[in-house]
């Protein structure tokens, strides 16, 4: 008897066992295309997480911020809000400001023909412009983009009709942590800054958001946080949605490195999430990580389908951070967490265009809200007709 020999097709999706779910399929992150619809259609239509207010303390303090495809301009108004323009002169579409931060007296001025424009965004003067008296100076302010604060951000949003902050983003994440007054316990928009790192991760972003969201693989490169969060270890904690809060070991003195002892409770933090950790993500791109003495915020920004910065705030109470207090014990901790996180990411982006991830892999049943964010960026790129919303 003879058999004709078959190559072996790759599995299905639909002939996985019903406890695997299948991911998405390796272009998804590797495709620019698909990566031009996600600036379209998440970061340039959803509310962005762009700078720390108190980056911008004094009048006349500016940052450039990249949002999707768009360069954002925030300024802090001389009446002390801050604003935020498309970064782009209106005479002939010059960048406003290269500079990535920067502080301006009064005015912020065109390096190219001189337009200038309050912090306002208002233009205040152009040369020879009284020689054009027809221009309308009120219609050639730069464009205003949408500005909300919170948790001592400013978030931003590029539609037209920016979705609900209230529900979008507030909402999405309160609902996350289950009690409304969990994370305004924290008093976030309060505390002092006391370390920044940035990561530029060679990952598509997603990735990240999918290493963020499961806990399969803490056990394996986290032992540093699985000692201090023993749940961890299990694999079944989503480890940045941790909603019911994950309990500190028995002898974990704090959020530290070695589980040594930390800093004081910040005031507003409850007696039951006293030795608790808890984590949300508010999608598309922010994480936010709460423990007893500081507040740990993770801002990403997409740059292309295989490249994402990541810039990480450690957020502790004023009087800690002006006393010169080291904090390097607490940040060391996280800063592990975020370096072996992302080389996991970078490990896995190079096989996203191998042949043997066309179809994509597989998710585990601890890894269902990985399934639930896939589901969630179909509907969103399904939505393109409706572009803007
Ligand atoms: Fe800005 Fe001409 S492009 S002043
Ligand atoms: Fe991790």
């Amino acid at each position: 008897m003879t058999t004709t020999p078959t190559s072996p097709s790759p599995r299905s999706p639909r002939q996985l066992p019903p406890s695997l779910v299948a991911t998405l399929p390796g272009h998804y992150y590797t495709d620019p295309d698909i990566f031009r619809q996600e600036q379209e259609l998440l970061f340039e239509s959803m509310w962005f997480c762009a700078v720390r207010s108190a980056d911008l303390a004094k009048p006349g303090a500016f940052r450039t911020v990249r949002v999707g495809r768009e360069s954002v301009l925030v300024t802090r108004s001389r009446t002390g809000e801050l604003r935020a323009f498309l970064n782009v002169c209106r005479h002939r579409g010059a960048r406003l400001c290269l500079e990535e931060a920067g502080e301006v007296r009064r005015n912020l001025q065109c390096p190219y023909h001189a337009w200038t424009y309050d912090l306002d965004g208002r233009l205040v003067a152009a040369p020879n412009l009284v020689k054009m008296p027809d221009i309308d100076r009120a219609a050639y302010g730069l464009v205003t983009v949408a500005l909300r604060e919170w948790l001592g951000y400013a978030w931003v949003c590029l539609a037209d009709e920016p979705p609900s902050f209230e529900e979008t983003v507030v909402g999405a994440a309160v609902e996350r942590l289950g009690d409304t007054a969990a994370i305004e316990h924290y008093r976030a928009e309060d505390l002092a800054l006391g370390r920044r790192i940035s990561y530029d991760v060679k990952a598509n972003w997603k990735l990240i958001v999918e290493n963020f969201m499961e806990c399969y693989h803490c056990a394996t490169i986290h032992p540093e946080l699985t000692d201090v969060l023993p749940e961890f270890a299990h694999g079944y904690a989503a480890q940045y949605y941790v909603g019911h809060g994950a309990e500190f070991g028995e002898g974990v003195q704090g959020f530290t490195v070695d589980g040594g002892a930390g800093f004081a409770k910040l005031p507003g933090v409850a007696e039951d999430q006293d030795r608790r950790y808890y984590a949300i993500t508010v999608k598309p791109t922010v994480f936010v990580n709460l423990v007893p003495d500081h507040v740990i915020l993770h801002r990403m920004f997409p740059l292309a389908e295989d490249r994402t910065v990541v810039e990480c705030d450690w957020l502790y109470a004023p009087e800690v951070v002006a006393s010169g207090a080291d904090v390097s014990r607490s940040v060391e901790l996280f800063h592990r967490v975020n370096a072996q996180d992302f080389e996991a990411c970078e490990r896995t982006q190079p096989a996203m265009s191998s042949r043997a991830y066309r179809r994509g892999g597989v998710l585990v049943p601890s890894e269902h809200h990985i399934g639930i964010f896939h589901a969630w960026l179909m509907r969103r790129l399904g939505a393109r007709p409706q572009a803007g919303t």
